[in-house]
């Protein structure tokens, strides 16, 4: 089942026209490292319920630049979310590539309302 998983994400990416990024993500590792995203970007509702109830943007579908670009912000301080520039300033550039390929393939994006 996890591999199957892998295999349709791969395929997705590998449908998906090639966006112009200085590192290759790979979506199955993006997966793994989401581990620490998904408390918060929760997939499916995109909704954290802790402390409150609290929006959280989708990131799940977007384009996979945009999300490296906005993860780039937080590191380099450009945007200034607390929480999202902790996150952010561990992440290698390898880590945004793989994250920002895992959510972009997501299949969560238009799903019927
Ligand atoms: C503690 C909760 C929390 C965790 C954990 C978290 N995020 Fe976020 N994230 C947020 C919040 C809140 C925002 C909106 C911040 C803002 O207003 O700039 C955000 C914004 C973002 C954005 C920008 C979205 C947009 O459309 O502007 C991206 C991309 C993102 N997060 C990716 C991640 C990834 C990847 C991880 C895991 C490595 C992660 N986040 C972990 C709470 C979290």
């Amino acid at each position: 089942m996890i591999r199957l998983t892998a295999i349709c994400l791969g395929l997705a990416a590998a449908l998906a026209p090639g966006f112009a990024q200085a590192a290759e993500g790979n979506p199955a590792a993006g997966k793994g490292k989401s581990a620490m995203c998904a408390g918060c970007h929760g997939i499916p509702g995109y909704k954290t319920a802790f402390p409150v109830t609290y929006s959280v943007p989708k990131i799940g579908g977007q384009h996979a630049a945009y999300i490296v670009k906005a993860l780039q912000a937080y590191k380099n301080g450009d945007r200034t979310h607390p929480s999202m520039r902790a996150i952010a300033a561990g992440l290698t550039d390898q880590d945004m590539a793989d994250l920002a390929a895992y959510y972009a393939s997501s299949a969560v994006q238009t799903a019927a309302k």
